[in-house]
Order: C-alpha cells, then sequence, then structure tokens
C-alpha cells in the first residue's frame, strides 16, 4: 500500500511521517511539503499523483493562517477548497482512498452541548468557509471512500502552536493575559496522528468500500484557552501568573466561534478508540518539548 502525505512540514504532516518512522513503516509513504507538491498549482497535484500509483492520500495540507485568512481569501480558497476538490476529483478517478482534515470552525459555536458530525455547520471566518468548501467538495466527489476527520486547537512538539507560544512567553513575561470565553479541546498531534494510522490499517475503511464519512476528533474532556495556558504553565512550573480575560478584550481579524465541543463517540466507536484526556497528552507533548533547557525571564 502506498501512501501520499501532504503538507508534509506542517504539525501534523510531521507527526505522521516520525510515527512512520518509528514504527518502521516509512517506505510506504509518500510526505510532501510545499516545495515538493505545492497545492496553488492545480495542475502540478494531477501530474503529480497520476506519476505515482497511490492507494491512499492523507491530506494535511492547509491554508491554516486563520486571521490572515480574511485578507487572503482567494489563496485560502485555493488551499483550502480548491485543491481540495482537485485532490478529490483525481481519488476519485483512480480509486485512491482519501483522509481529509478539516476543522471544529465550520461551526458557529452557538450550540449547547457536544457538536455531532450531523449538525448544522456555520462558520464565522474566510477559514472556516474554506475549510467547509473543502469539505462538501470531497462529499460530493467522493461518494465512498473518504474520511473527513474534523479537529481542534491542535499541538505539537513542531511549529508554532498554542502550547509553544505559551511556554515562550511565560519565560519571558511575568504576567499573561488569555481569552477564558471560548471553550473547546485540545488535539495532541501524536495522537491524531496514530488515529490515522490506525485508520489506514483497519479493514474497516482500507478493504472495503464505505460510504464516505464525516468524524469528530480531538483528546477528551474541555477547557478554555485561559485553562490550556494555565496547565501549561502548572506542568513547567515556570511561574507566571495568567489573567483571565474575554474575547472582546483580545481582538482578532477572525471571529472565532465560542464553543465547539465536538462528540467522538462516532469515531470511538467505529474505530474501538479509548481517547486520551487533554491534560495527559499536554504532559507527554510538555516533556518533549521541555527536555530543551528553559532559561530564565530577562
Ligand atoms: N492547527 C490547528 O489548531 C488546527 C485546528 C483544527 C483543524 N486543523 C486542520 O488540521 C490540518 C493540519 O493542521 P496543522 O496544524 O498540521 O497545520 P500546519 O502546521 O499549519 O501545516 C499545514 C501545512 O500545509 C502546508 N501548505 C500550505 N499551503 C500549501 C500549498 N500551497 N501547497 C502545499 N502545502 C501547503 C504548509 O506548508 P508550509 O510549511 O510551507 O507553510 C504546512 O506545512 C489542517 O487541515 C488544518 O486545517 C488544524
Amino acid at each position: 500500500m502506498l501512501t501520499l502525505v501532504t503538507g508534509a512540514n506542517g504539525q501534523l504532516g510531521k507527526t505522521i511521517k516520525n510515527l512512520a518512522k518509528h514504527q518502521k513503516i516509512s517506505d510506504s509513504f509518500v510526505f510532501t511539503s510545499r516545495d515538493q507538491l505545492d497545492l496553488s498549482y492545480l495542475d502540478n497535484i494531477q501530474s503529480f499523483i497520476e506519476s505515482y500509483k497511490f492507494d491512499l492520500i492523507i491530506n494535511c495540507a492547509a491554508y491554516t493562517a486563520v486571521d490572515k485568512a480574511e485578507t487572503h481569501e482567494k489563496e485560502a480558497n485555493l488551499i483550502n477548497h480548491l485543491a481540495v476538490k482537485k485532490i478529490a476529483e483525481l481519488a476519485q478517478i483512480n480509486s485512491i482512498k482519501l483522509i481529509h482534515i478539516s476543522t471544529d470552525f465550520v461551526f458557529d459555536g452557538l450550540k449547547h452541548g457536544l457538536y455531532n458530525e450531523s449538525d448544522v455547520t456555520g462558520p464565522l471566518s474566510i477559514y472556516g468557509k474554506t475549510k467547509l468548501a473543502g469539505e462538501n467538495a470531497v462529499l460530493s466527489i467522493m461518494k465512498y471512500n473518504a474520511i473527513i476527520i474534523r479537529t481542534s486547537w491542535v499541538y505539537s512538539e513542531y511549529g508554532n502552536n498554542f502550547v509553544d507560544t505559551i511556554l515562550k512567553l511565560i519565560q519571558k513575561r511575568d504576567e499573561l493575559n488569555i481569552v477564558s470565553d471560548q471553550m473547546g479541546s485540545p488535539t495532541y498531534a501524536n495522537d491524531l496522528g496514530q488515529l490515522i494510522l490506525n485508520i489506514m490499517n483497519s479493514d474497516k475503511f482500507i478493504s472495503s468500500k464505505k460510504a464516505s464519512e464525516i468524524y469528530h476528533y480531538s483528546n477528551e474532556g474541555e477547557c478554555s484557552w485561559y485553562d490550556f495556558a494555565s496547565e501549561i504553565g502548572n506542568i513547567s512550573r515556570i511561574k507566571c501568573t495568567i489573567n483571565p480575560i474575554k474575547t472582546e478584550d483580545y481582538p482578532t481579524a477572525a471571529k472565532r466561534p465560542k464553543h465547539t465541543l465536538m462528540s467522538k463517540k462516532k469515531i470511538s466507536q467505529n474505530f474501538g478508540l479509548k481517547i486520551n484526556f487533554w491534560k495527559d497528552s499536554l504532559k507527554i507533548c510538555m516533556r518533549n518539548l521541555l527536555t530543551k533547557p528553559i532559561s530564565n525571564k530577562n
């Protein structure tokens, strides 16, 4: 089985590459960074994909700059929607299975309770709208053989993410103000990456023709960004006062949904998963990050 992973320099792409290396299965993957396969050139996607005989594509690439997307809609739409549509068309024509990653930002965050996969969407940002357009393209082109995984608040040992940012800030500052009225669930990229490898190895997806499905996945539990930052402070034991603030006091270009907790019942039941609690996974990631010495505040 040969699998293409796009966005190989991103958090999830790097995580899957690392997991594949440790599990000694790298030979069955082709990992592409933007340099090797730039998804903004739609014609190149076709020539690249058709120059191999892929069985599966895992699309980790995305335009993820949520605030920048507000003023760069064309670019965000090209990667999050039109390139995804092209990938789905090629997957459909060439009988390739597809795992595509999407986001909780397809919701407006106004639901009281957990979001199910069939709940009505209502993205508040350009990023959310373009990601939703990508989902819809996959589902309309591929009636079978595609899985869309909506995830949230992804962090990892790689690249810029909330954990890395807060860790750097608490080393530099004595006080931080963090939004406490947006609730969600963090996702450790390593847990998501391992889930994807498990799905790849599952007969339920790979060896059978199944109707395309959306699944929700994050770590278990819920928190605000303030809770998340406070836990990073607790685990690191670096002294820094973290104050809760309201969304209105931290204006951003893109509007963010206030409450995007997603039910993971469907993915847990279908793939027999036990999902890690967010604080447990955060500890593991931070242990890896903190092996680098922490400098004193100056
Ligand atoms: N991060 C989150 O909090 C979060 C939350 C919910 C859902 N998601 C979704 O999860 C998936 C993985 O996210 P992530 O956190 O791994 O994102 P990431 O770290 O930003 O990685 C995205 C990757 O996509 C690549 N990319 C962007 N434009 C490209 C293009 N034109 N051609 C080829 N590659 C291109 C980027 O390349 P460069 O490295 O060259 O820029 C980057 O390596 C995405 O679908 C994202 O929408 C993420």
